[in-house]
């Protein structure tokens, strides 16, 4: 059975009290999974990587960058303590594989997401260096959207193609979509609306690996 990864999106946290939350969440995260907005990619403006460096967890920081030009940021997200940094194949374009070869350079495991509409196509020139494909499932810029299952095509594409390779999925997570995510071959699941809102996070977490145990 594959061993399913939780990582819970501190989007809607209380930025005041960020690191009270991430040791209360730390028990149920494999990573925690940091939304940065920049206003222009995406409609919508979070953190930068100031704030990324204050935050104090020994949980990995995944952190997906929904920003334009992302290649001028790596460094600053790399020494904010990043673990692994995702670009958007979109906001990078051209730049995409040197855009990666720099986060590798700079020590951090290297993704690139997908917006809903964009297909994998775009990204087969770098598959083969990439430690993960972020699939969204949502067009990125808030959270609390509905999961979009057709994407679920590329998941399986990907699955298929790249047996080791991190497939993670982010937007609309929850007890029902997990399980389409994972059958479909993801491996890493974001949540945000789903753990932050229930009563027992806990609770909601274990329903979500939950998922991958009632499939195989
Ligand atoms: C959306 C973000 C997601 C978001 C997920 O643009 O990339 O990480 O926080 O939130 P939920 O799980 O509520 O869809
Ligand atoms: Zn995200």
């Amino acid at each position: 059975m594959t061993k399913i990864k939780i990582a819970p999106s501190i989007l809607g946290l209380d930025y005041g009290r960020m690191n009270e939350h991430l040791k209360e969440l730390e028990p149920i995260a494999d990573w925690f999974h940091v939304d940065v907005m920049d206003g222009v990619f995406v409609k919508n403006l979070t953190i930068g990587a100031p704030v990324v460096a204050t935050m104090k967890t020994k949980v990995p920081l995944d952190c997906h960058l929904m920003i334009a030009n992302p290649g001028k940021y790596l460094e600053d997200f790399a020494k904010a303590g990043a673990y692994s940094i995702t670009v958007h194949a979109e906001a990078s374009g051209k730049n995409l594989s040197d855009d990666i070869d720099k986060i590798h350079a700079l020590g951090c495991r290297a993704a690139v997401a997908l917006n809903p509409d964009t297909p994998v196509d775009v990204i087969s020139h770098v598959l083969p260096k990439l430690d993960m494909v972020l699939v969204m499932s949502v067009f990125p810029g808030f959270g609390g959207q509905a999961f979009i299952p057709e994407v679920l095509e590329k998941v399986r594409w990907l699955r298929s193609h790249y047996p080791k390779l991190d497939i993670q999925i982010d937007g609309g997570i929850n007890d029902k979509t997990a399980p389409l995510a994972i059958k479909a071959g993801a491996n890493v699941l974001v949540a945000g609306s789903y753990l932050l809102k229930a009563k027992d996070p806990k609770a909601a977490a274990e329903n979500l690996r939950k998922a991958n145990s009632s499939l195989r």
